[in-house]
């Protein structure tokens, strides 16, 4: 079987490709390196020895999708390509639903005019707002999201339901990611963000590695053990081998929609302590205030994927920091190094 991903030189999909071409899976890349390193697919070809077809191209280049679609038998899509940072998205509303929305429009409009109607969509956790109970569970109330990248996974899973409701031939699998983190145990990839980190666990790695000087804790006043943030972090493996079990697993036309995460809830002093652990010292941190937009809690109920998929996630804290911090060692300016 033949698999498209979109975005597959990123985070996440760099891993996919690993555990795709591990499976057995041929995989054909479309990347324009927005955000991510030709260096990344390199890496993947050497980790699994496989060959990866590469594109460096737009998704919203119909005439570049028309190409791969007419050399490639492509029998899924995993659409990973799309812009993620929360931040920006406020300054930038109009270049995140262009790439992010017209994105998937025109990928989605170029695999019905080849036949192609299998789609595997990186959603969020975000698209679940400010969560009403805890653990969420795909029944939750979706949309209430607070910025324009929220905003963009909301309507796209709207957009997907959509086109399989006006063609029941689609299979549409809709896959709500909570905190990826964490690296191939080789050491070869992992996140590789530009500029001072946003998310926790890479900001953590940077002080570690010497390139900051201390982390610091939004918010200690959270309605929580420590009272700062918890969150589901999920190894980026696991994540990577729930895209494989959902293509494994369906077989038949519908719109799917599955939570990936490990259904555990670690504070922001948990994850510091766990990453202490991994590289043999006491990395300073200070209490800072709340981020803007931050929710105290937020983690899954993963048992429906446990149930339909029979996938789980496997790898816990410990080897999450330890893998990030073998990266971040290998690796001290990410592709650039
Ligand atoms: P990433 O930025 O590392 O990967 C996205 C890739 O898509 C990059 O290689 C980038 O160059 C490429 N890209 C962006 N726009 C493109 C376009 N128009 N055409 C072609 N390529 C394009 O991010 P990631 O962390 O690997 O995330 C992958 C997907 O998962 C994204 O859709 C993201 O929104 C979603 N997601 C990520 C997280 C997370 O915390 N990392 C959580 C939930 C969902
Ligand atoms: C985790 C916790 C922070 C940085 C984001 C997106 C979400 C999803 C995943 C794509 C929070 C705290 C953070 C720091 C800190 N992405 N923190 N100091 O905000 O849960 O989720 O990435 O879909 O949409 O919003 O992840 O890693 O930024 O924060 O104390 O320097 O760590 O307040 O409690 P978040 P994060």
């Amino acid at each position: 079987m033949k698999i498209l991903v979109t975005g597959g030189a990123g985070y996440i999909g760099s891993h996919t490709c690993v555990e795709l071409l591990e499976k057995g899976y041929e995989v054909v890349v479309i990347d324009n390196f927005d955000n991510s390193s030709p260096k990344s697919i390199e890496r993947v070809k050497k980790i699994t020895g496989k060959p990866v077809t590469l594109y460096e191209g737009d998704v919203r280049d119909g005439a570049l999708l028309d190409k791969i679609f007419t050399q490639h038998k492509i029998d899924w899509v995993i659409h990973f390509a799309g812009l993620k940072a929360v931040g920006e998205s406020c300054a930038k509303p109009i270049e995140y639903y262009n790439n992010n929305l017209y994105g998937t429009l025109v990928l989605t409009d170029h695999m019905r005019k080849h036949g192609c109607k299998k789609i595997v969509f990186s959603s969020s956790a975000t698209v679940y707002g400010d969560p009403e109970v805890l653990p969420l569970t795909e029944k939750c109330k979706t949309g209430g999201t607070t910025n324009p990248y929220g905003t963009s996974k909301y309507f796209q899973e709207i957009m997907l339901e959509d086109i399989y409701k006006s063609d029941n031939e689609w299979t549409v699998v809709l896959l709500r990611y909570f905190n990826p983190v964490g690296a191939h145990e080789s050491g070869l990839i992992g996140e590789d963000p530009q500029g001072i980190p946003n998310n926790l666990t890479p900001f953590i790695a940077k002080v570690a590695i010497g390139a900051l000087p201390e982390v610091g804790v939004f918010g200690n006043d959270y309605p929580t053990p420590d009272g700062t943030g918890v969150r589901d972090y999920i190894h980026v493996v696991d994540l990577a081998k729930g895209h494989v079990a959902a293509l494994d697993k369906i077989k038949n036309a519908g719109v799917y929609t599955y939570n990936l995460g490990t259904g555990v809830g670690y504070s922001v002093l948990d994850v510091i302590k766990a990453f202490n652990k991994a590289c043999g010292r006491e990395l300073p941190y200070s209490i800072k205030p709340r981020r803007a937009g931050d929710i105290a809690a937020c983690y899954a109920d993963a048992s429906k994927a446990k149930k339909e998929l029979g996938w789980e996630a496997k790898l816990g804290i410990d080897e999450m920091c330890a893998s990030l911090w073998k990266w971040q060692q290998m690796n001290p300016k990410g592709y650039n190094g």
